[in-house]
């Protein structure tokens, strides 16, 4: 990864640049997401990437108070992929949960990113459930 990224846990992040870097990387349209209300409220802990000043990459992991986190959103400018980036984030977000005294790291994942979280995050595959609860428009 190029040594000039800026990688910070808890770093500091505006709801726009979130809701800028979510929708560019995920591909879906504008939102306005209260990103800091939710971090402060429901994260354990969270991950931040910045490339002169530019917000390019971030991790949410939210946790149960004991043993378990979970880890959401990962992303990383479209731009920027493919350059170490994710994989720094996300291991640094990984550790920092591992600090903070949790024994188990879940995410789920489309089968296309099972390179990116098995190999290079160190993830290992186990069978895992999901139920959608609300249709959401
Ligand atoms: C998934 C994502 C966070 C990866 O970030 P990144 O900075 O591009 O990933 P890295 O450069 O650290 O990739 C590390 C390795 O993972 C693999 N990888 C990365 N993105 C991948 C993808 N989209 N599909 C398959 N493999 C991928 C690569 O093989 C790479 O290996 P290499 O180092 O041998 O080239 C980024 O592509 C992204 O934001 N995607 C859109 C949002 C998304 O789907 N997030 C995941 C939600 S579950």
């Amino acid at each position: 990864m190029d040594p000039s990224v800026d990688v910070r846990v808890r770093g500091q992040v505006s709801d726009e640049e979130l809701n800028v870097l979510h929708t560019l990387a995920f591909g879906h349209g504008p939102t306005t997401v209260p990103w800091n209300d939710r971090l402060t409220r429901h994260s354990l802990t969270w991950v931040t990437a910045r490339l002169d000043s530019r917000l390019c990459g971030f991790v949410n992991i939210i946790g149960d108070g004991g043993a378990h986190a979970v880890l959401l959103d990962a992303c990383v400018a479209p731009d920027l992929q493919g350059r170490g980036i994710g994989r720094v984030v996300v291991r640094a977000a990984a550790q920092e949960a591992k600090r903070l005294g949790c024994q188990w790291l879940h995410a789920d994942y489309e089968p296309g990113l099972v390179s990116f979280y098995e190999d290079a995050c160190g993830m290992r595959s186990t069978a895992a459930g999901l139920l959608q609860l609300l249709e959401v428009s």
